[in-house]
């Protein structure tokens, strides 16, 4: 492991950083990303990059503390993780189990009530099994429920303090939805730079079907918590109905729209 450095990452250093596997910087969500971290770390954000003398920048963990999570949970006094990615050909040799045990390290150093974490096996999300073999355990779950995916999130918890309460999923579907009852919304939010791309394309398709979707940019974490899915991050909203809870590409989304239009 000698070969590796987890730098904690600031608004001086993160310019040079790779994010979530994306290196290139002229990328709109690369770009966009950055901007969105420069603004997190006063608010207590932790993005850590690993990176390898041999290969540059292979894995990353971002964190936040638990009243300042993009992620639709109540975890107050957890840290909680957004995102633990190790890229291609690395996994498989304990770098993610590295990256998640400084983030543990952490949440004792900072005396939090544990380190909360959102898994699924559907896509842009870490799977459940490193967690659990950490030493979380699960204690709140949900599905999908929209038409890009019915896989499952679990929120898993690794507690520092026993008798802490667990945190828990707070999806609130029913007044967004009421919201966005008409016509085609997509939300998004710039924590994920996987979401920039598809959100221009899906603008673009949309436009044959012959309409003009609302975009929001969803600027704030209790913004985000408040999003109708369990990924936190970005929805497509289509006449008060949730047809996808995560980014997708065009064709899924032409695919999923010509259903709902038939
Ligand atoms: C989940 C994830 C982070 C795990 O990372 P990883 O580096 O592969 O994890 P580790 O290597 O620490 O552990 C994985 C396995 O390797 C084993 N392992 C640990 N140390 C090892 C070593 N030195 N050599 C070989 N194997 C090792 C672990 O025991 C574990 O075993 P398992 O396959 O039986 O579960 C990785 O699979 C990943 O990035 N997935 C995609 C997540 C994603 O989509 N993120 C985007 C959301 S933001």
């Amino acid at each position: 492991m000698s070969d590796y450095q987890i730098i904690d990452t600031n608004a001086d250093n993160i310019g040079n950083c790779g994010h979530c596997g994306n290196r290139n910087a002229k990328n709109l969500g690369h770009r966009r990303k950055t901007n969105w971290l420069r603004k997190r770390y006063a608010e207590g954000l932790r993005y850590k990059v690993l990176r390898s003398e041999k290969f540059g920048d292979v894995g990353m963990i971002e964190y936040a503390l638990g009243n300042q999570a993009w992620r639709p949970v109540e975890a107050e006094g957890y840290l909680v993780i957004h995102c633990l990615w190790v890229y291609g050909k690395h996994k498989g040799e304990g770098l993610g189990s590295l990256l998640l045990e400084s983030c543990l390290e952490d949440a004792k150093k900072s005396k939090c009530r544990g380190v909360a974490v959102v898994t699924s096996s559907d896509s842009l999300m870490a799977g459940s099994d490193l967690f659990l073999k950490a030493g979380f355990i699960p204690v709140d779950r949900i599905i999908g429920s929209s038409e890009a995916s019915a896989a499952p999130y679990e929120l898993l918890v690794k507690k520092l303090k026993k008798t802490a309460p667990d945190p828990r999923f707070i999806v609130e579907r029913e007044r967004l939805l009421k919201r966005y009852r008409k016509g085609l919304t997509i939300l998004a939010a710039d924590q994920c730079p996987y979401a920039a791309k598809p959100v221009e394309r899906i603008v673009e398709a949309s436009r044959t079907f012959g309409l003009e979707p609302k975009v929001v940019r969803v600027e704030s974490a209790k913004a985000s918590r408040e999003l109708p899915t369990p990924y936190g991050v970005f929805s497509i909203i289509y006449d008060g109905k949730l047809i996808a809870h995560r980014p997708i590409s065009a064709t899924r989304f032409m695919s999923i729209m010509r259903k709902n239009t038939e």
